[in-house]
């Protein structure tokens, strides 16, 4: 079943890189007819990158006279691109293509002799195989499509700001957690909060930004993250630790809604401790959130579990507050 799985995955990433060259033959188009001397630019690049193998290869022994010399043409060309680019109004890297993955450019694998397969593909892998992550709506909630508007301008009980300037700044603060990540200082953060806040949206906001930075992420409902547990545990002891193992490695962990799991005594309680405890032991990312209050979380989980999520030297605590967004759009659509 794997090797299906691989190959299927092999296939997307193909035609990922196909989308992706198409989409930069056509922004190359758009470019040119606007800026026509870009053409005959592009075409030197090329042909400089051309000779510079070309040499590498035949004359293997001048490659360390010849090659800084065609790196400085091939920077100054680089930068001509770009200011003429920034000056008809493009971005500076309007023609260079985005790849999913930075590390492997959605190839999935890595090296230069020896191939290893990039952790892109590995997480994809794991995912797949256990029926992992809820990573699907990450197109539609990012920080790109994040919308003030939906929140309402109206004041939460006891707060000197709208629930719109609350939210706002709370994207801000996260924003500036990606551009910091992974040197931050603190790395779990915790959303609580009632239902119809915004946490979802923002935790998958993360997630895409995390991503694009090239970084393994997956995020999970606590409720499926704790059944495929449960349910490997009994099935093959070897499936679960290869489970848990790829929980404590992923370069952020993301549970949603914390709380929802189905209560299994001990089992839960476990595995939950054994995966904070590890990814904070090795330094690694977790977001969580909950429609849990602290101390419904204090009274639903062991000590050592509360305290390592409220240890405020390695937790960001963010409180959601205001009306539930459903109910609003709902009543808004009524009226
Ligand atoms: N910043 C936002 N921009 C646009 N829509 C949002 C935003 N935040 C939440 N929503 C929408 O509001 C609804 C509730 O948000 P959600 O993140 O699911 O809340 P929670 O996880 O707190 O229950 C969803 O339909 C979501 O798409
Ligand atoms: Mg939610």
């Amino acid at each position: 079943m794997k090797d299906r799985i691989i190959k299927d995955i092999l296939k997307e990433y193909d035609s990922l890189r196909l989308k992706e060259k198409e989409a930069l033959i056509q922004k190359q188009n758009e470019v040119y007819a606007k800026i026509p001397e870009m053409e005959a630019l592009q075409n030197e690049l090329v042909e400089l990158m051309g000779t510079a193998s070309r040499n590498i290869i035949n004359n293997p022994q001048d490659a360390e006279s010849t090659i800084p010399y065609l790196k400085k043409r091939v920077r100054a060309l680089r930068k001509k691109e770009q200011k003429l680019l920034e000056e008809h109004g493009f971005p500076p890297d309007y023609l260079l293509p985005k790849y999913r993955c930075p590390i492997c450019q959605d190839t999935g694998y890595v090296g230069d002799m020896i191939k290893n397969r990039c952790k892109c593909l590995t997480q994809r892998i794991l995912i797949e195989t256990y029926q992992l992550s809820d990573m699907q709506d990450l197109d539609i909630q990012n920080f790109q499509t994040f919308n003030p508007d939906v929140f309402p301008n109206t004041y939460p009980k006891g707060s000197k700001v709208t629930q719109r300037e609350y939210m706002v700044a709370v994207k801000k603060r996260l924003l500036g957690y990606v551009e910091h990540f992974p040197n931050n200082k603190r790395k779990t953060i915790l959303f609580t909060g009632k239902t119809g806040l915004g946490k979802t949206f923002l935790l998958n906001c993360l997630a895409k930004a995390i991503m694009d930075k090239g970084y393994t992420v997956m995020r999970i409902t606590s409720y499926k993250l704790f059944d495929r547990l449960f349910f490997s545990s009994l099935r093959d002891k070897e499936e679960s630790i290869e489970l848990l193992s790829y929980l404590f490695d992923i370069d952020v962990l993301i549970i949603d809604d914390l709380g929802t799991e189905t209560r299994r005594n001990n089992y839960t309680q476990e595995d939950l401790f054994n995966i904070l405890n590890e990814r904070m032991l090795t330094a690694k990312h977790t977001f969580l959130s909950t429609n849990l209050s602290l101390s419904d979380i204090q009274d639903r989980y062991s000590d050592r579990i509360a305290s390592r999520l409220f240890d405020t030297s390695n937790t960001m605590l963010i409180k959601f507050i205001g009306e539930d967004l459903r109910i609003i759009s709902k009543s808004r659509q009524e009226i």
